[in-house]
């Protein structure tokens, strides 16, 4: 579903220049649900923005549902923004309107396809589980609940990618779980291929792939040892919770064989500041060394 390879973007601020993605390589399959994690400026929501046709690349590969974005006009953005993706973001300002009640809200982008708007609608509220809030005014739903109101609209196009940049950012723990709930019941049930922009490690931990970016780069990625879902169904059979590791972490190898050295590892051989490592083959596996 999503493809990118040495992926550039540089903002360039009157004559400053910002390089927001340096080369960065990622790989996403139809149907799989992503968590994407990093530092505050690392780059997240710029590749996001990328993926999501808002912004384009200013070097690079992208590829998404077999389009080449790259070679995009002003056109096919558009259309690609009204056909393939959706997208949540963390500030519901920026989703919903709030003088609108929740199902006029679902049914304004409807409107403007020119499908059979209300009965969409109230499918689509009903999807995220908010058909009994239908006609409450916006202020009148919890922050949660509006987020909801907010993947009702990502979904309204039948999107077959949908994008949230940090959608859990301004609720409560509880509620963060429900909104991961709800994307992975849309993962498993439509097909939904979700990427989900996080900075909160707890709820990463409850996603199968969870890909680390850091300076712009994806730096490591964690692999779930067992399935969030397998895990759930032994907690309701009573089996319980292993204490162990989740995840397993992978650093990423790129086209050229480059890749990130975990923070403190370089530390911990004495080779802290160094600009030089050697690298050795020893019984199939490779050794790093502190310069002689
Ligand atoms: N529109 C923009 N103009 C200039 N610089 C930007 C713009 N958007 C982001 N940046 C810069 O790009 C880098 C990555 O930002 P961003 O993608 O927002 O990071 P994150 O979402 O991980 O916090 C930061 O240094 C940020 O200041
Ligand atoms: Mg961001």
């Amino acid at each position: 579903m999503i493809v990118c390879e040495n992926l550039v973007k540089i903002y360039k601020v009157s004559d400053l220049e910002v390089v927001a993605l340096q080369g960065l390589d990622l790989q996403i399959d139809e149907g799989e649900l992503t968590a994407i994690i990093g530092n505050s400026g690392s780059g997240k929501s710029t590749l996001l923005n990328m993926l999501g046709g808002l912004d384009r690349p200013s070097a690079g590969n992208l590829h998404v549902d077999g389009k080449d974005l790259l070679k995009f006009t002003e056109k096919d953005l558009v259309k690609y923004k009204r056909e393939t993706v959706g997208f949540v973001w963390q500030n519901n300002a920026r989703n919903l309107i709030p003088y609108l009640t929740a199902l006029e809200n679902v049914e304004l982008p409807i409107l403007l396809q020119g499908r059979r708007r209300r009965e969409r609608a109230l499918e689509l509220l009903d999807a995220v589980g908010l058909s009994h809030r239908s006609k409450n005014k916006l202020s009148q739903l919890s922050g949660g609940e509006q987020q909801r109101v907010a993947i009702a609209i990502a979904l309204a196009n039948k999107p077959r990618l949908l994008l949230a940049d940090e959608p859990t950012g301004s609720v409560d723990t509880k509620m963060a779980n429900q909104i991961l709930d709800l994307f992975r019941h849309l993962n498993r049930t439509i097909g939904l291929t979700v990427v989900i922009v996080t900075h909160d490690p707890l709820l990463a931990k409850k996603v199968d792939r969870v890909v680390a970016i850091r300076d712009g780069k994806t730096s490591s990625e964690m692999v779930r040892l067992r399935s969030y879902a397998d895990e759930l169904a032994d907690l309701e059979k009573g089996v319980e919770a292993q204490e162990k590791e989740s995840h397993i972490e992978y650093a990423v190898v790129d086209k050229a064989g480059r890749l990130q050295i975990p923070s403190g590892y370089l530390e911990s051989i004495g080779a802290a500041g160094t600009k030089r490592v050697r690298v050795q083959v020893e019984d199939g596996k490779i050794v790093l060394l502190p310069p002689e």
